[in-house]
């Protein structure tokens, strides 16, 4: 299969300016030579038109009740990117999608999941479970999961929505930042949420191998989504939100190769996103440098 990057320098869902050069400094760390030093055809589709802050209205589209930054704007982008990756899947390529803000998983989920049943493996430091009732900053960055499975008012939208993604077929990996009124989002729904607690007492093998049956069971894909403050903000500091506590290097690694291995199963990869990426708060470009590395291990990169 080949692989088809697309970019987008989305920044509208998160306070911190810088992630909307995530792209560039992905591209920058040598993704494209990466994968193909795999033997695997890649091709670069150039990014997805992003409108500037500036010359938006951060209140247009907001829902009845509650906030929303910039939701009209996002509905836009996210339906650009969800039709330029249901094209790649429908073209038989893979889509590598280069964030931006975690929220362009919505439209990287909704394209992947257009004509096919999705699993998805969250990693993330957060639960990205908000709605706009619950969400303390009002960032779309932080609902983007509860927009996929269609929770408060994003349900009476026909684009957040993902239309193949059941709960049960979701997992997340590596919680350690959870609201207080998100956590109940988390706990009362169907996804499966395995927190850094857990990986400390069972092992990241463990609970990535787990993590993955719930998102292959009766799938046809799973979809992951790499946010890359899962890791510690010792190997990623160029991210807009860092928590400490995060995995390891070779944490992150291990469950990269494990998705890996799963890709020639039934329920095999379908679709990969980096994002949360910001060269601004990064030291050189060390975090840009890790998402290609562990692209390239999710991609069948193997030491020997
Ligand atoms: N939970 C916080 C919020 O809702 C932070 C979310 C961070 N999300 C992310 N994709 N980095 O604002
Ligand atoms: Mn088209
Ligand atoms: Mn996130
Ligand atoms: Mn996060």
């Amino acid at each position: 299969r080949n692989v088809r990057i697309i970019g987008v320098p989305m920044d509208l869902g998160a306070d911190r300016r810088g992630v909307d050069m995530g792209p560039s400094a992905i591209r920058y760390a040598g993704l494209a030579e990466s994968i193909e030093g795999l033997g695997v055809a890649c091709s670069d589709w150039g990014d997805v038109h992003v409108p500037r802050p500036e010359g938006s209205d951060p209140d247009a589209g907001a829902p009845a009740s509650g906030t929303a930054k910039f939701l009209a704007e996002t509905e836009t982008v996210c339906t650009r990117l969800a039709h330029e990756v249901a094209d790649a899947v429908a073209d038989g390529d893979f889509p590598l999608v280069l964030g931006g803000d975690h929220s362009i998983a919505i439209g990287t989920a909704g394209g992947v999941s257009r004509d096919a049943e999705t699993g998805i493996v969250w990693f993330d430091a957060h639960g990205d479970f908000n709605t706009p009732a619950t969400t303390p900053s009002g960032n779309v960055h932080g609902m983007g999961l509860a927009a996929i499975l269609g929770k408060g008012p994003f349900a009476d939208t026909d684009w957040a929505p993902a239309p193949n993604v059941a709960e049960e077929n979701v997992a997340l990996v590596g919680l350690r930042s959870v609201d207080a009124a998100e956590r109940p989002n988390i706990r009362n729904s169907d996804v499966t949420a395995y927190t850094m607690t857990d990986i400390d007492a069972r092992g990241v093998t463990e609970v990535v191998t787990e993590a993955l049956d719930v998102a292959t069971d009766g799938t046809d894909g799973v979809h992951v989504s790499l946010d890359l403050d899962w890791l510690d903000p010792t190997e990623a500091p160029g991210v807009g939100t860092p928590e400490r506590g995060g995995v390891s290097y070779r944490e992150a690694h291990a469950a990269m190769e494990l998705i890996s291995e799963r890709a020639a199963d039934p329920g095999r990869l379908a679709s990969m996103e980096l994002v949360e990426v910001n060269p601004i708060l990064d030291r050189h470009n060390q975090t840009a440098e890790l998402g290609v590395e562990l692209a390239a291990s999710a991609l069948g990169k193997v030491i020997l």
